[in-house]
């Protein structure tokens, strides 16, 4: 590195330093709190809040609390960091939050930005994590990338799996796959929900025997489009307590209890008494367009492993 441009860098270090970092007073946090407590979330009009409360925001970054709080005070200065985040890697439980938030602020040009020209598998798990997100604006960004997906993202020879029509289910149906390398794919994109065999956690219906319940044609749909048809006992509610949360997930009753089960693994136990509103999710807790992220290829070779589980 040149003499000039170390000190460049090391400008930039401090400026990002200062910035980015910037320390938040024992003040600020008394200021965000009573906030808070007082549910005043639109600081817009209060330039003193607003920079206390941004602060101290700054100051959470790598904390849970931090994404609650982008959220409530409506943060759209934290923009780039959440699309950072998503850009550093798009694999973490942070980049999920950050994707959620980019939508909710309707900011997701930014992220489509970033799927075109990241990496091919950071690509993929950020099409992953839109997939999560539901909404309209999801669900166009992933259709656009759909149609214009560049073969060039993935392996040159190997396309990207697109399939449009009922012909292209049937023709892909029919082809063989490697078991083995759909195992591989299972574990990629499948296994943080579904249990094979004694690969996998158990969040959604288990696979072990789906070979002799479904065709091919049946097991691609199922992927490809998951709101189709929601499996009965595995549909996704929405609750909502006394205390403000919101969680979704799969629903059971136990005694006075409701417990959640949550994609990932977590599950928690609410009283029902303290419930003010459960109500059920019109699409499946499955993401949509996993299909998108993966080659025809690998597509092939996962449906071959699933038609091989049987009893
Ligand atoms: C975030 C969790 C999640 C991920 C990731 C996920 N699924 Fe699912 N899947 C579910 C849930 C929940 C259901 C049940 C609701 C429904 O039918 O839509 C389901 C249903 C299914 C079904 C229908 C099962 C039946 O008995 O009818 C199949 C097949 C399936 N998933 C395959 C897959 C495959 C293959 C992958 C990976 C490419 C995958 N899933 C990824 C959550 C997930």
């Amino acid at each position: 590195m040149t003499f000039p441009s170390m000190i460049f860098f090391g400008l930039f270090l401090f400026g990002f330093k200062v910035l980015g970092q910037e320390e938040a007073s024992p003040k600020d946090r008394l200021i965000v709190e009573s906030l808070i407590r007082l549910n005043r979330f639109d600081v817009s009009e209060n330039e003193k809040w607003k920079a206390s409360v941004l602060r101290y925001v700054r100051s959470l970054r790598s904390q849970e609390e931090y994404f609650d709080l982008v959220e409530q005070f409506s943060i759209v200065e934290e923009v780039p960091e959440l699309v950072r985040l998503v850009e550093k890697d798009a694999t973490t439980a942070e980049a999920s939050q950050a994707v959620k938030l980019i939508f909710h602020f309707g900011e997701h040009k930014k992220l489509s930005k970033l799927l075109f020209s990241a990496s091919k598998e950071n690509a993929s798990s950020i099409i992953t994590l839109i997939g999560f997100v539901k909404t309209p604006e999801s669900r166009k960004l992933l259709e656009s990338f759909e149609a214009m997906n560049e073969p060039a993202l993935f392996d040159s020879n190997n396309a990207p799996a697109r399939l449009f029509t009922s012909e292209d289910i049937e023709l892909l149906s029919a082809r063989n796959g490697n078991v083995k390398k759909g195992r591989v794919v299972f574990q990629k994109f499948c296994f943080s929900c579904h249990k094979a065999g004694n690969l996998g956690m158990d969040f959604g219906p288990g696979l072990s025997e789906i070979g002799d319940k479904l065709p091919k044609s049946e097991l691609i749909l199922s992927i490809v489009k998951p709101n189709a048809g929601i499996s009965f006992d595995y549909e996704g509610w929405t609750v909502e307590t006394k205390e403000g949360d919101i969680l979704s997930g799969i629903v059971s009753e136990a005694d006075e209890d409701l417990i959640v089960r949550m994609v990932g693994g977590l599950s928690q136990r609410i009283k029902k008494a303290d419930i003010t509103k459960q109500t059920k999710m019109e699409i499946s807790l499955m993401p949509e367009g996993l299909h998108l992220a993966m080659s025809e290829m690998d597509l092939v070779d996962l449906i071959e492993f699933l038609s091989n589980l049987r009893k």
